[in-house]
């Protein structure tokens, strides 16, 4: 971890401040997607590796996590993900708009309690970043196996200006995409009998 996290850290500038995608991932990729909260990273490594050409963000202060989404890159030969290893309210203010054609946000902290909802990572402000950082007709990807925490989200983003839900019928939401794999964090929730959903929503054209 020591030598290849100082590799494969988002390289930023003075004051953390990120003035292009391109020179702060040191590669030639079509184009972005990030990750919040990426966990032990499965599911970011399965999607990097099944998209060469895309260069993938990874936020996640967990210290366990990174070290275990870094092996899996060793392991798997993927050279195209970048992390930053901290809070990412912190980082994405720096990042220039339109910068991601996705962004996830899966399976987040569910502060299931009322009285500490306001902790949840959705939120008018997370919005209006995410609005600001994904292109036109972007997408924001969201699962999570708490009821109210999809309500919340639900409510959240249809009511911003800025995106749109385009589900059709229930499988848009019941099924899990099929490009993701099923993360650990999922299985337990599975199997602990939660039903999972997954919320994909679309920004707008400016
Ligand atoms: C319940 S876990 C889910 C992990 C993974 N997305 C999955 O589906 O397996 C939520 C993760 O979000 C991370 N997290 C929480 N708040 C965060 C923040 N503000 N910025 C980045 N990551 C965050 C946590 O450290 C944790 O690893």
């Amino acid at each position: 971890m020591e030598v290849k996290l100082p590799e494969l850290r988002l390289k930023m500038g003075e004051g953390g401040s990120v003035a292009d995608l391109p020179s702060a991932f040191g590669g030639d990729f079509k184009e972005f997607w990030l990750e919040i909260g990426f966990g032990a990273g499965e599911q970011i490594a399965h999607l990097a590796a099944d998209n060469p050409s895309v260069g993938l963000l990874g936020c996640e202060p967990f210290v366990n996590g990174v070290a275990s989404l870094l092996d899996r890159m060793v392991r798997d030969n993927i050279e195209n993900i970048r992390i930053f290893d901290d809070d990412a309210r912190l980082l994405l203010p720096q990042i220039p708009e339109k910068s991601f054609s996705r962004i996830f946000l899966l399976f987040p902290d569910p502060w299931p309690k009322k009285r500490h909802r306001k902790r949840r990572f959705v939120s008018p402000e997370a919005l209006d970043q995410m609005a600001r950082l994904l292109a036109d007709g972007g997408e924001f990807r969201f699962a999570s196996d708490i009821a109210d925490y999809v309500r919340w989200t639900l409510e959240m983003v249809t009511r911003h200006p800025a995106f749109e839900w385009p589900a059709g019928s229930p499988r848009d939401w019941r099924e899990r995409p099929a490009e993701f794999v099923e993360t650990r964090y999922e299985t337990k929730a599975l199997t602990a009998g939660r039903r999972c959903s997954y919320l994909s929503f679309r920004r707008k054209s400016r």
